[in-house]
């Protein structure tokens, strides 16, 4: 499969008609196992958005569409593995980047009262520190959450995850972001700034991918 550009689909999950049908079997009985509604519908909302999607480019039914965990814990495409994805969701934001290459994606929602001393103290590097260092209170919070998603974004394309410490990649000194697995590999990662109250980042292989964003109606999601 090849693909023009890297697409951005993004939803508000608590917007989401009941997506319950779309889910296999084990993911409705992963969704019972919620304790929170909240959670539990978000969960649905989730998989039926990452499902639809999928089955879009696939041409199947959402439920059809079989996904499988690479050994690192990312999920993939078991019906065609030049398809990749990753899927990211902060409160009811979900994105998801859907390319022909691996793939990164993350976004939170920027907390004003989170403690963003105990996050920088262990996983920013001195170059991302002196990024942050003497920016009033306001800028420093959606400085550090927009670091945060750029590690994060690397991470995932990584298919790492949390297994490997943010605090081994630099994610804002100029060039390729080294994610030291054996063997190395080198990513390039942009922040996305959809919302005042959102951060996001996108990593990938390839320099400065054209970009294309498929909104619905109801995320709370501004290109600027
Ligand atoms: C993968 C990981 C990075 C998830 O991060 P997260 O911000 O909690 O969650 P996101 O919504 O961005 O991503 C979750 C999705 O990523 C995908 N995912 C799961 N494991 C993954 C991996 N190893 N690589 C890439 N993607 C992965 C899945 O689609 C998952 O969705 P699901 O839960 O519906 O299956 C996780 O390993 C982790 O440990 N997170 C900790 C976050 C943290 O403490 N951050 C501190 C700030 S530096």
């Amino acid at each position: 499969m090849t693909l023009p550009t890297v697409d951005l689909w993004h939803t508000d999950l608590d917007a989401s008609p009941d997506g319950r049908s779309l889910l296999t079997d084990q993911e409705q009985q992963r969704a019972d196992r919620f304790r929170s509604t909240l959670d539990r519908d978000r969960f649905v909302a989730r998989r039926a958005f990452l499902r639809s999607v999928l089955g879009r480019y696939l041409d199947r039914a959402p439920r059809s569409v079989m996904i499988e965990q690479t050994s690192g814990g990312k999920p993939a495409s078991r019906d065609d593995p030049r398809l990749h994805f990753n899927l990211s969701a902060s409160g009811p934001t979900a994105v998801l980047a859907v390319a022909d290459e691996e793939v990164g994606v993350d976004v939170e929602m920027i907390r004003d009262g989170a403690d963003v001393d105990s996050i920088t103290g262990r996983w920013f590097t001195p170059g991302e520190h002196a990024a942050i260092d003497g920016l009033d209170d306001g800028d420093r919070v959606t400085a550090v959450f927009e670091i945060i998603t750029r590690k994060e974004a690397v991470l995932k394309a990584a298919s790492v995850g949390f297994a490997l410490s943010p605090a081994l990649i630099d994610v804002i000194a100029p060039g390729p972001v080294v994610v030291p697995t054996v063997p190395p590999t080198t990513w390039r990662v942009q922040s996305l700034s959809p919302h005042p109250t959102l951060a996001a980042a996108l990593a990938t292989r390839e320099g400065s991918p054209k970009l294309a964003f498929h909104p619905s109606p109801n995320a709370r999601w501004e290109r600027r």
